[in-house]
């Protein structure tokens, strides 16, 4: 048996053959004959998913149901976006830690300290670092205006379109008080990076509407940047939510109804170092059986998605969608 931890108990909930069965949906998901079908699960959602599973798979035990029911989605998700997770994400190691945030230092692969002044403004390139736990990537960007100076982003507050509550963002932080970071996993279905990503100005303008994916902006993108007087953009390619980095990732485009979480980070001006040191916003992962998750970003802390990530956490670039 595989223990997960679910809040304050341990509860024996996944068994290997719950794991036997979420093989086979994968490998149905990918056989031409069975396909899944993301446009039919965007549209109809859980109805779609569950007829889906039933007919090709067999019915979910009632016992578990609840649980499965999100990995299954996790697993639809991804099969969105043509992804389909490993068995790593499937059996993530149990978690102890319960609150409070770790204060990480950023660091290249070398182990060596980011320096502030070093990031490039307006980057291209997706630039990643987990925090608060292991499998959280977060965006580090260093934003600026169309001509790519850096611009300062003050402190703001967001709105969560889902519940009309809103939180305080703390702003930008470095020598210009430019850098920001905000989760890159998105708010709607949890697409992640490349589909997910920043577009700095030069990308931001109707030749994007008919690019490959994943850097293809929607009209409404474009609208709503206008319309928000904002050079930049994060934008998911998997259903089209767009997110202002400028005013603390608050959503400018649906279908999200979250806004993605922030980052609190910290920097030291006389060692031109980052850390992070929190999070804003609402919880990355859902816990509310309403659907809505807790307006308390610590409750990540107490996923079964990963492990703490401790006083380093290291930025990479994975990839500049815009070369490819
Ligand atoms: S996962 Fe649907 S818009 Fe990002």
């Amino acid at each position: 048996m595989i223990k997960f931890k679910l809040g304050k108990d341990d509860k024996t909930i996944l068994d290997y053959s719950d794991l036997a069965f979420i093989r086979k949906l994968t490998k149905k998901m990918r056989d031409p004959k069975t396909r899944f079908d993301p446009r039919e699960f965007v549209s109809k959602g859980e109805d779609y998913l569950f007829n889906y599973t039933n007919k090709n798979v067999g019915s979910v035990d009632e016992k578990r149901r609840r649980f499965l029911k999100s990995l299954i989605f996790g697993i639809a998700a991804a099969a969105v976006v043509g992804i389909i997770p490993g068995v790593r994400v499937l059996v993530p190691p149990t978690v102890t830690v319960t609150s409070g945030f770790p204060k990480s230092l950023l660091v290249d692969s070398s182990g060596n300290p980011i320096k502030a002044s070093s990031l490039p403004v307006n980057s291209p390139y997706i630039v990643i670092f987990e925090y608060p736990m292991t499998g959280e990537p977060n965006f580090l960007i260093n934003l600026g205006d169309a001509s790519g100076k850096p611009v300062e982003i003050p402190p703001t507050k967001v709105v969560v379109p889902q519940t009309g509550k809103t939180y305080d963002f703390p702003g930008g932080v470095g020598p210009y008080k430019s850098i920001v970071a905000y989760s890159a996993i998105c708010q709607h279905l949890g697409c992640t990076p490349p589909y997910i990503h920043f577009y700095p100005p030069q990308y931001v303008g109707p030749a994007q509407l008919s690019a490959p994916e994943p850097d293809q902006l929607s009209a409404q993108a474009l609208l709503a940047a206008k319309q928000a007087k904002v050079p930049a953009l994060i934008h998911c390619d998997c259903h089209g939510s767009t997110y202002d980095p400028y005013h603390g990732a608050a959503v400018l485009t649906g279908p999200t109804v979250r806004p993605l979480p922030a980052v609190v980070l910290e920097w030291d001006s006389s060692t031109d170092y980052l850390y992070a040191i929190g999070a804003v916003g609402v919880a990355t992962y859902p816990n509310g059986s309403n659907g809505i998750p807790s307006t308390n970003p610590t409750d990540d802390l107490s996923s079964s998605f990963g492990s703490p990530v401790g006083n380093k956490t290291v930025v990479s670039e994975t990839e500049n969608p815009f070369s490819s």
